[in-house]
């Protein structure tokens, strides 16, 4: 039987950069796709940003791709869009987000010479934080949030971070404010408990603030960088920027359930509906797709090559190109072919690439 594939479009470019997305899945493997509602596409059809159709599809399926939600249409409530991804990432337990950076060969606002060895990728936590922490509320005159944070919820996405270390450099770079908050303070004491477990990765920690610094001033001495749930948002946020833009994150949230995949930008509403979004975030969420629910590591390599040679031709015009988000994926597919036309011959060769090089 047809791995599913749950695919949830969402808003503004959402549709645009799942529609290039699922093209280049299509392309790799056959998969069984079932489309759902989620954000303010769900809103506007049922009044619930995640219907519970949308939520026991991607419990039943192999994978959950997700484009963005969100925009200044549902801002306004009484429901937000963006609680609907909040309750999917819940929902299906999903604890840590992997957010690779690397350097791809693109104009980014830093020096050249400080980006070109940037290989980052960001761990965040996805369930801890401020993001779920009760009480939180609102009555027009005060407003409050709780940022609680336990050792098992931080003891268990460090341990991917390590895990992940070791198939890289072999260094953590945790981030935290305990020199003022608590739940920094327990995050960092865990930290260093489950690093005691892995001997053969160097941690080193981090204050937010000198980290955001750090980032831009020597992206290049980091590996993997291990941030709580608002932290490693921005910090994500920040990475992109390393290597030229939002469009070109990708990422896979992992945890007890489906593990889902989705471009780490928005839903760009100002870029909406004109063709111009960069669908690399989300053709790279693919890869990641192939890897970690489907098992195809060799397919994600193969993907992330061919987008590496599509970017070396074509540009869309967030990082300094005039080519539409559909010019850029016929490329990718052009490149796609021609690597599996002639990849039983070169498979040495592929298993080897580097990207961007
Ligand atoms: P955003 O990521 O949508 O946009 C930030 C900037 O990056 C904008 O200038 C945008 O044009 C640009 N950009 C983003 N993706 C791009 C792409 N693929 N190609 C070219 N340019 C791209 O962030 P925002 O403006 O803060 O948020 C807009 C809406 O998206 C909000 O409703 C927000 O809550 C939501 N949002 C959703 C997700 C998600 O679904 N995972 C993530 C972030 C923001
Ligand atoms: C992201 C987004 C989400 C987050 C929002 C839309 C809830 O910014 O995926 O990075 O904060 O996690
Ligand atoms: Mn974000």
């Amino acid at each position: 039987m047809l791995p599913t594939v749950a695919v949830l479009r969402g808003d503004g470019i959402g549709p645009e950069v799942i529609e290039a997305a699922l093209s280049v899945l299509g392309a790799c493997t056959p998969v069984r796709v079932e489309e759902a509602l989620i954000g303010g596409a769900a809103i506007d059809a049922t009044g619930d940003p995640l219907p519970p159709a949308t939520l026991s599809l991607c419990r039943q399926s192999q994978a959950v791709l997700l484009g963005a939600v969100g925009g200044p249409r549902w801002d306004a409530g009484p429901v937000r869009a963006e609680s609907g991804l909040l309750g999917l990432r819940q929902g299906l337990g999903l604890y840590a987000n992997l957010r690779p950076a690397r350097f791809m060969g693109l104009p980014t606002p830093l020096r050249d010479g400080l980006v070109r060895q940037a290989n980052l990728l960001v761990v965040r936590d996805l369930a801890g934080g401020v993001y779920f922490g009760e009480p939180r509320g609102n009555d027009g005159e005060s407003a409050f949030n709780t940022w609680r944070q336990t050792k098992a919820g931080t003891a268990r996405v460090a341990q991917i971070a390590f895990r992940e270390a070791r198939q890289r450099r072999r260094r953590v770079t945790s981030v935290d404010k305990a020199n003022v908050l608590e739940a920094s303070q327990l995050w960092r004491a865990t930290v260093d408990e489950v690093g005691r477990s892995y001997p053969d990765v160097s941690l080193e920690h981090r204050h937010i603030d000198a980290m955001s610094f750090e980032m831009l001033q020597s992206p290049q001495r980091f590996d993997v960088i291990l941030a709580e749930n608002l932290f490693g948002d921005i910090l994500s946020d920040e990475a992109a920027a390393v290597v030229g833009s939002l469009g070109l994150l990708p990422s896979a949230s992992l945890g007890d359930g489906t593990p889902l995949f989705e471009p780490v930008h928005g839903s760009a509403p100002a870029l909406a509906g004109r063709g111009l979004a960069n669908p690399t975030g989300a053709i790279l969420s693919v890869a990641m797709l192939l890897e970690h629910a489907l098992g195809r590591a060799d397919l994600a390599r193969l993907v992330e090559e061919a987008v590496a040679s599509a970017l070396r031709e074509a540009r869309t015009p967030d990082i300094g190109g005039s080519a539409t988000t559909a010019e850029l994926t016929a490329l990718v597919h052009r490149h796609l072919a021609w690597l599996r036309d002639t990849g039983s011959a070169a498979e040495g060769s592929l298993m080897s690439y580097e990207w961007g090089v």
